[in-house]
């Protein structure tokens, strides 16, 4: 059974950052872009697992700090010519609390 539980405040995802929340099977990265909306991807890359939430996060994307693959915040795909998905957990902003689907 899954539920939605309150992870922290939209302050604390800095603008163009991440925050790692602890979880299994895999820990999850909530990233936000210079807007201000909120992703969340697994901490894992789909190229060989390096950890995203160490990224650098620009436009909708966040650059992995292996080799550098480019992942997209929202859909969590590869960029081509790379080909690979990071699982995305579902995320959503309410009252200025950011919650995850946990289960
Ligand atoms: S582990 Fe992410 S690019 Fe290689």
């Amino acid at each position: 059974m899954t539920e939605w539980k309150k992870i922290c405040s939209l302050e604390e995802i800095p603008l163009l950052g991440s925050r790692v929340v602890k979880a299994q099977p895999l820990d999850i990265a909530l990233f936000r872009d210079g807007s201000g909306e909120v992703f969340a991807l697994h901490d894992r890359c789909p190229h060989r697992g390096g950890p995203l939430s160490q990224g650098i996060v620009a436009g909708r994307h966040v650059t992995c700090p292996m080799h550098g693959w480019k992942i997209g915040l929202a859909d969590g795909e590869a960029q081509a010519p790379d080909k690979g998905c990071a699982g995305r957990p579902e995320v959503k902003v309410e009252d200025g609390g950011v919650y995850l689907r946990l289960g």
